[in-house]
């Protein structure tokens, strides 16, 4: 079985080796307390072992519950969570789906996401697409007051109630959620949901392989057991006894961090695969949410080539020199398409007569990761044998292990996000929530 491979050759030109490998001592420390659990933020970590601790158990409930609900027929699964209850479900889902459709087996749903914003326009067109179908919903979220999900929630309960009825809408409703806490485990005590408990210490964004993730990616019809699977050897193949220079994690965590020092601020995934545009969201979260504190870390941003080189091309090239690349390169693809030959060749395109479109797609990367490091953009490689469940769960773990090494690096506790709240606290001010009289005072004094 090959591994997903790291190569930072392309970055050697700006930062040296030599300063890579002084990273040493800390990386291997930082990775030990994160095993330990011995520095900020240790009170989160139950990610770090989680994948080699799932119990068969666990993973049969999961299993039975998808199966139990597929049984329904369903035609739409409705994912309802936002940010660490959303994404991680949402890139692995897009990722291993077509292009067009995510109907990947004979009887999975189409899974749509919803609560993931506050659009009017969204929810309606989301009820009116429901209408006339066979659907179930899923509800996520953590603390079970997240005012997205839970706005999202209270309109489509009504709907589904309204169409088949309290009891047999219960048996179409999953909650996930705390164990005893929140307004969502009281309501899914109360209306008999099955519910499935997300850890007290596995942070949202990490939490893609805990039934916030695993329960939505199980119905959508992909297997669960290759994704941890994958995420398992992946702990192993970066766990503390694996020294750093054989540690990719760490040695990404090293990389980013020098760079970072260099003057690089910002940080682009880039990927040449459209269907991987969720998975740069949910890296973007995982980093940004766990690294942007205390007026520090790095930008996490994202690209889908070749079509963002007709966009953002230009300032990658030659704009502010504050950026470097991280690309997720896909060794093989699923399909093969040939350029066939055209006798009159108007658009003169018969040198590519023969070639399959990945050969081209690859050239246009290669090409690329050259011009940009010309332009002086650093470039790190991560190289994916193919787009499958076993290697979503490998990279998955891969970049969760190398953010919490690099957050130390930083210095910053990368599992907490006290910044979000902020926005909160000013909308409840605004939208008048009762126990908020004092921000609102405040804020309307602020907006006179
Ligand atoms: O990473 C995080 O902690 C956040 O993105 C949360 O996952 C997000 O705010 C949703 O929270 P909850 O699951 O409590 O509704």
């Amino acid at each position: 079985m090959e591994n997903i491979a790291l190569n930072f050759n392309r970055a050697l030109g700006f930062i040296s080796q030599e300063s890579v490998d002084s990273y040493k001592t800390q990386a291997e420390k930082y990775n030990l307390a994160l095993h330990e659990k011995t520095l900020r933020g240790n009170d989160f970590l139950g990610w770090v072992n989680l994948p080699s601790s799932i119990s068969e158990e666990h993973i049969v409930d999961v299993e039975n519950t998808a199966k139990k609900l597929l049984a329904k027929k369903l035609d739409i699964l409705v994912v309802v969570g936002i940010g660490g209850s959303y994404l991680g479900a949402k890139a692995v889902i897009d990722a291993l789906s077509s292009n067009f459709s995510n109907f990947v087996k004979g009887d999975a749903p189409h899974v749509i996401f919803a609560g993931q914003n506050i659009s009017e326009d969204y929810l309606a067109e989301l009820r009116q697409l429901l209408q006339g179908k066979e659907y179930g919903i899923v509800i996520i979220s953590k603390s079970g007051t997240t005012t997205e999900p839970a706005l999202a929630f209270r309109v489509l309960k009504k709907d589904i109630e309204e169409k088949y009825g309290k009891d047999e809408a219960g048996n179409r409703i999953i909650a996930v959620t705390d164990a005893s806490k929140g307004a969502l485990r009281q309501l899914a005590t109360e209306e008999g949901y099955k519910t499935f408990v997300i850890p007290d210490d596995v942070g949202g964004r990490f939490s893609v392989l805990t039934p916030v993730g695993l329960i939505a990616i199980a119905c959508a019809g992909f297997d669960i057991r290759q994704l941890i699977q994958g995420a398992k050897d992946m702990e192993a193949q970066t766990s503390p006894e694996v020294k750093f220079e054989d540690n990719i994690a760490a040695q990404y965590a090293a990389v980013r961090n020098e760079l970072y020092k260099d003057g690089k601020k910002i940080e682009i995934l880039v990927n040449y695969n459209p269907k991987l545009h969720y998975f740069a969201e949910w890296w973007k979260q995982l980093y940004g949410e766990s690294e942007g504190k205390e007026g520090k870390g790095i930008y996490p941003s994202s690209v889908d080539f070749s079509s963002d080189l007709h966009s953002m091309g230009q300032y990658i090239q030659e704009g502010e020199r504050t950026l470097f690349e991280t690309v997720l390169s896909i060794k093989n693809v699923d399909n093969t398409v040939v350029v066939p030959n055209d006798e009159a060749n108007l658009d003169n395109l018969n040198f590519l007569a023969g070639k399959r479109v990945d050969e081209v797609n690859k050239m246009a990367e290669l090409g690329t990761a050259l011009a940009h490091v010309d332009g002086g953009v650093p470039n790190i490689h991560v190289e994916v044998p193919q787009i499958s469940e076993y290697y979503l769960g490998q990279l998955i773990y891969f970049f969760e292990k190398a953010c919490g090494i690099s957050g130390y690096m930083l210095e910053v506790n990368p599992f907490n996000q006290p910044g979000v709240e902020a926005y909160k606290k000013n909308m409840f001010a605004l939208l008048e929530k009762p126990g908020f009289e004092e921000e609102t005072k405040k804020i309307k004094e602020k907006l006179k």
